[in-house]
């Protein structure tokens, strides 16, 4: 699958910088792609059958392509015929090492230990460590496997678990955990018996990827609640699947409207995911047009300031916390984030105070104090969120703002530039 330049493409990628002149009104359409949060674990599902599967709305961004390189790595054939089109198939005899370089740059790699061990009896994959947002350990996902019957020994960084055949057990999540209710649903997909995941997480992305087993023969009720239940069977064939919309792209975009929106038509996209974002931007005075698989949204006179706080889905996403948090600087008062999701994910704040933010951290809460007019500055990415956050920020700020550090912000936004450009934005990617 890898195509040809791709490690260049990458390697280049660590150079490229972003730059936007701010100040201009944004209308027009922009297509939301597929949901990389959905594309990851579907990807990762693939390696439970031999057969072929095809997915359709993957996104072009590279966690995409780190994990077409991870499911390589372990013996399957990915192809890419057209965009947003991946077709896997499995081989006999599948490796089953997920090794550190992989793993280290992205942390849902983590995702194929579940499958691997659920078809193969064996998995070997690096722990992901520590990340810029915050320890985010996999504990839970590890407690999940010793549950359905794995052994597990942790050494020199990696965790490898054994298994003859998992059988199906009781997992209860003492917090719900998006990564490890889909680990353990994919791994119960083929235990002997049946398994209850308790307080599992319900993100629309657990959704789509029991759909997507479904389609592969899995027997799987309750996705979407806070109890899922798997009935083993004793195989998975081959399937095709559609990715939902992504609802962080979209969220983005949603913010760049409530900034410097004039009729922003956002399309493709699920306007049911991202309620609790609609709700907040139109509590801070945006005017959101909603409609079957699409949003429109204008920029208001006057932005008012609104607290949140992010919670597992169906409340705020943190994903969303560092782009919502630039809007705030535009609104007239004090508004309160709290991060409650992961500790450690205000690094986009150091960057908004380059660009004249009036923001203080005190512990988990960001304290915003608006209106601020934004400058343009020279702003490092840390981390894929902060990065889209700076971008939007460089949106609305007065002169020429350039965003280093790309590589963080294409993991997961597809032609960002391309989209926004074309909506009206002056925005380039450029090598220095
Ligand atoms: C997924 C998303 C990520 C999003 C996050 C929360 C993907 C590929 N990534 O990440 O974009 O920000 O959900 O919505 O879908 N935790 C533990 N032990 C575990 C697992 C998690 O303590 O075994 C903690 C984490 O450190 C975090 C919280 O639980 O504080 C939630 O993490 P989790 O829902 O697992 O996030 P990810 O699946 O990693």
């Amino acid at each position: 699958m890898t195509r040809p330049g791709d490690a260049t493409r990458h390697y280049n990628a660590r150079m490229e910088k972003l730059r936007i002149q701010g100040g201009r009104l944004l209308s027009g359409v922009v297509p939301i792609g597929g949901a990389k949060n959905a594309a990851l674990p579907a990807l990762a599902a693939t390696l439970l059958t031999e057969q072929e599967v095809r997915l359709e709305n993957v996104p072009a961004v590279r966690d995409v392509d780190t994990t077409c390189k991870l499911l390589q790595q372990l013996g399957v054939t990915v192809q890419r015929p057209s965009p947003g089109v991946v077709v896997t198939r499995g081989s006999g005899s599948t490796d089953s090492e997920a090794p550190y370089e992989l793993v280290k740059t992205m942390r849902a790699s983590f995702l194929v230990l579940g499958p691997l061990l659920a078809r193969t009896g064996h998995g070997r994959v690096s722990l992901p460590g520590g990340c810029a947002i915050g320890a985010r350990p996999v504990d839970r996902h590890l407690d999940g496997f010793v549950r359905l019957g794995a052994e597990l020994r942790v050494e020199h960084g990696y965790v490898e678990a054994r298994c003859s055949r998992l059988r199906g057990a009781e997992i209860a999540f003492d917090v719900p955990t998006v990564g490890g209710t889909e680990n353990c649903m994919m791994a119960a997909t083929l235990a002997q018996g049946v398994t209850v995941l308790r307080n599992a997480a319900r993100e629309p992305e657990i959704i789509d990827l029991a759909m997507l087993l479904k389609r592969m023969g899995a027997t799987i009720t309750g996705a979407g609640t806070d109890t899922i239940r798997i009935e083993g069977v004793d195989q998975l064939h081959g399937a095709e699947h559609r990715v939902i919309p992504d609802r962080i792209e979209a969220g983005t975009y949603l913010i760049a409207g409530a900034l410097a929106g004039e009729g922003l038509e956002l399309i493709n996209c699920c306007p049911d995911h991202l309620q609790s974002v609609i709700d907040k931007v139109r509590d801070a005075g945006v005017q959101v047009e909603v409609l079957a698989d699409s949003l429109k949204v204008t920029r208001p006179a006057l932005t008012l300031p609104v607290d949140l706080r992010t919670q597992p889905y169906p409340g705020f996403p943190t994903d969303m916390q560092a782009q919502f948090m630039v809007l705030m600087t535009q609104a007239r008062g004090r508004s309160v984030i709290r991060e409650a999701i992961f500790e450690n994910r205000f690094m986009h704040v150091p960057e908004l105070h380059r660009m004249g933010a009036d923001i203080s951290i005190d512990g988990r809460s960001a304290v915003v104090r608006g209106r601020t007019a934004l400058s343009a500055a020279r702003v490092m990415a840390t981390d894929l969120r902060a990065s889209s956050a700076l971008v939007l920020a460089g949106l609305l700020a007065e002169g020429e703002t350039v965003v280093d550090r790309l590589y963080h912000l294409d993991r997961g936004y597809e032609k960002l530039e391309i989209k926004l450009t074309a909506a009206g934005a002056v925005v380039q990617r450029f090598r220095e």
